[in-house]
This record gives C-alpha cells, sequence and structure tokens, in this order.
C-alpha cells in the first residue's frame, strides 16, 4: 500500500500523520510506503515545525528528517490512498485529479474515524496548544486505516 497524507503547508498536520502511520506500520510488521506533501508552496526543503516535531517526539515518533514537498501530478498514479486533512485541501486535490480512478483516491483522513461527517483535522499554526490534539486525532486516523486496509 502507498499512502500519501496532505495538508497546506506540509510542516504541521501531514508530517505528523506521516510520521504517526509509518510508527504503525514499524510496529505491525507493515511493508507500507507513507510519504507527505503540501497543497501549498511556501515551505518547499522545509524542517517540519518544530512544535509537531515535539508533540511527535513525546510518542517516540521522529519526523525531524522528515522535509516539505508540494504535491504532484504523478502522486496521483504513484500512490493508492490520498488522505486529506481538511477539506480544503479536499477541494483543492480532487479539482487538480484527472479522473475517475485518480479521484477516487483522494479521502478525507477524519471519515476514517467518524464516516461521512465531513471533519477536518485544524490548522494549529497559529495555535501553540493544537499540536497535542492534532497529534491524538491523526493517531486514531492512523489506527483506523490500517485496520481498514491492511
Ligand atoms: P500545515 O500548517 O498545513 O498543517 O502544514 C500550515 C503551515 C503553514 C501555513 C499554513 C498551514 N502557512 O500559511 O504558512
Amino acid at each position: 500500500m502507498k499512502v500519501l497524507m496532505v495538508c497546506l503547508g506540509n510542516i504541521c498536520r501531514s508530517p505528523l500523520a506521516e510520521g504517526i502511520l509509518k510508527h504503525k506500520c514499524k510496529q505491525q510488521n507493515l511493508d507500507w510506503y507513507v510519504d507527505s506533501a503540501g497543497t501549498g508552496k511556501w515551505h518547499l526543503g522545509s524542517a517540519p515545525d518544530l512544535r509537531s516535531v515535539q508533540v511527535a517526539k513525546k510518542y517516540s515518533v521522529d519526523i525531524s528528517e522528515q522535509r516539505a514537498r508540494s504535491v504532484r501530478s504523478t502522486d496521483y498514479e504513484e500512490f493508492d490512498l490520498i488522505f486529506a486533512m481538511d477539506t480544503s485541501n479536499f477541494k483543492d486535490l480532487k479539482s487538480w485529479s484527472l479522473d475517475a480512478k485518480e479521484e477516487n483516491k483522494i479521502k478525507l483522513i477524519m471519515n476514517e474515524v467518524y464516516p461521512d461527517e465531513m471533519m477536518s483535522v485544524p490548522d494549529p499554526y497559529f495555535n501553540d496548544n493544537g499540536f497535542e490534539e492534532v497529534f491524538q486525532m491523526l493517531d486514531k486516523a492512523c489506527d483506523k486505516i490500517i485496520e481498514k486496509y491492511k
């Protein structure tokens, strides 16, 4: 399984989603390829936000070596599942897909926990206290993703 996690900047939420899913795959001996990307281009090549690095570290997940990139057209062929963190990312990703096969790979990540509720993972960039909540939401979502697709 090849899984792409997508948010706006690829420095706060999707690096956490990537790190958490990789960590769980390793624990469960699952040979999945996991990556992340942003719909925006402001932070290309940047390391994750330190607040994401720190909350991940608290739970023994190391995301410090990740570097931000933007979504590319080849991602739609390469990946089996593309998870958007919020409804804005979800809309952007859908608008860039070329056909139904590509479009069907795009999911809103919290729908894995709360089906059809269209809940967004809140952008924590301007909220220092938001990172713990984001981690917990993504931790739950990644458990569900493994349960459903392994
Ligand atoms: P992310 O958070 O999408 O979770 O990586 C953001 C990081 C940076 C910006 C927006 C969201 N920004 O506008 O620079």
